[in-house]
């Protein structure tokens, strides 16, 4: 799937994890002693907790039992490899509850104070946004006040995680609608209320396997190794933050998100937003083709196709205006190629230049960090140090809008910024002709 390349988080915990390749042995001779008890006639094996109907899109419907501990618990409530597990103490009660695999749960319980530094808060008070029904979206926020870009809007960590390859290998949806929904049935109920909101859609109740597709943020507990033979060997998990779901998709939004390292995700203001504008962050690619984005709407968030101004541009898909979006979106990708190629011949200073206004133009304000970072190479290697600083003062501030200011695309554009003739890329080009 294209576009999960948008909503991964890139979360370096290599050093947080290096310690469990260690671990290993443990892990699998733990599983062997103590394996979760076979399935139950409906192919969900629990263990007697399971009384109470807990199977239920009703959020006023009464709360379930609670799991038997604070902190983590292994519920032994698993669908194959899957088990829930849930800790109602993490992130001062707000609770965690997760669906994965026996060694991603190992990772989790020994990151969580890791975890638990994750800010929950929205960081202005009153809110600067109002909830509204947003035309043809459904509850969405807009500001009420002008805020500025580079506010940060809210932190919140997950409530829930979920293994990726849990929708390949288990292949019925009836069984993993009932691990996710007793997942859910564990949260403490404040949390679960929060959760439960993101389920009503004008079209009806929105199932927990829907939300974490409409909303489709993801963070890897790997070490980048899972390509491989067997495709579900991996650490890529989809993760749910209930007051972030307010956010409505738009392909040109307002709003830059990212996911920290304690998988808190963190919404700032990408470019001035005024009052009464709409708040809006992109669930799928901007950089993707109109034609394959409008689907990606489609398919996952509402039926009556995509509402936004860039699926939907005056005069039709078929307009003047769609069609000069689509040439400038070719033309971006055909530069961005050339610019990425740290040998192409094709690069000059115009290419660089027209290649930032062309993103400016295309309003993609949650992209321009990797498109200054890239302007500010290549000028570099041209030889125009001037240029490169100016690009490169900008990559850092996009890149704390986009990534925070401990990311290392602004730790590196920081570092060039300081001193540009220093930097490695100042006349790489002019030096390969030899000039
Ligand atoms: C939700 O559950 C409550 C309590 O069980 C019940 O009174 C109510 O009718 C239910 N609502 C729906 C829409 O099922
Ligand atoms: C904006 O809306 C929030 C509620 O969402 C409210 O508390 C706040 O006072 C409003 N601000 C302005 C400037 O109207
Ligand atoms: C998954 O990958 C790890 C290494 O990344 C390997 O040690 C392990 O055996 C693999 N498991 C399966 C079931 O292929």
């Amino acid at each position: 799937m294209t576009w999960g390349r948008l909503s991964v988080a890139r979360v370096l915990l290599l050093g947080l994890l290096a310690p469990l390749a260690a671990a290993d042995g443990d892990a699998k001779s733990k599983v062997k002693a103590d394996p979760p008890p076979a399935g139950s006639g409906d192919g969900l094996a629990y263990e007697s907790i399971q009384k109470v109907d807990i199977y239920t899109d009703n959020a006023t419907a009464p709360a379930p039992q609670s799991p038997p501990v604070e902190g983590w618990w292994e519920s032994k409530i698993c669908q194959d490899e899957y088990c829930i597990y849930t800790n109602r103490r993490m992130f001062n009660g707000r609770g965690l509850v997760a669906v994965t695999k026996f060694e991603e749960f190992q990772k989790l319980e020994r990151i969580d104070d890791h975890l638990n530094r994750g800010e929950n808060k929205y960081f202005e008070d009153p809110v600067p946004f109002v909830e509204t029904e947003v035309l043809n979206k459904g509850l969405g926020i807009t500001a009420n006040k002008t805020i500025r870009r580079g506010k940060v809007l809210m932190s919140w960590s997950p409530v829930l995680i979920v293994h990726k390859a849990l929708f390949n290998q288990v292949p019925k949806k009836a069984d993993r609608t009932r691990l996710l929904e007793t997942a859910i049935s564990f949260l403490p109920p404040a949390t679960r209320a929060k959760f439960d909101k993101q389920r009503v859609t004008r079209a009806g109740p929105r199932s927990i396997e829907q939300i974490l597709l409409a909303h489709p943020y993801e963070v890897d507990m790997g070490f980048n190794n899972y390509r491989q033979a067997d495709e579900n060997n991996h650490s890529k998990h989809y993760v749910n933050y209930p007051e972030a779901a307010v956010l409505q998709h738009d392909c040109r939004p307002n709003v830059a998100t990212h996911i920290d390292q304690s998988f808190a995700l963190r919404a700032t203001v990408a470019r001035r937003v005024q009052p009464g504008e709409e708040l809006t962050v992109a669930y799928v690619d901007p950089l993707l083709p109109r034609s394959e984005r409008v689907a990606w709407v489609k398919r996952h968030r509402g039926g009556d196709g995509c509402p936004c101004s860039t699926c939907n541009p005056p005069g039709g898909e078929k307009g003047e205006a769609a069609k000069k979006a689509d040439e400038r979106l070719t033309e971006i990708m055909a530069m961005r190629a050339e610019l990425r190629n740290h040998d192409s011949t094709k690069v000059d200073i115009q290419m660089i230049e027209r290649f930032v206004k062309l993103y400016e133009e295309e309003r993609l304000h949650v992209k321009l960090a990797d498109a200054y970072e890239l302007a500010a190479l290549n000028a570099n290697y041209l030889g125009d140090d001037r240029r490169a600083k100016k690009y490169a003062d900008l990559a850092v501030q996009a890149g704390i809008v986009e990534g925070g200011t401990q990311s290392n695309d602004v730790i590196a554009m920081r570092i060039m910024a300081s001193d540009v003739k220093g930097h490695y890329s100042y006349r790489y080009t002019l030096k390969r002709r030899g000039q």
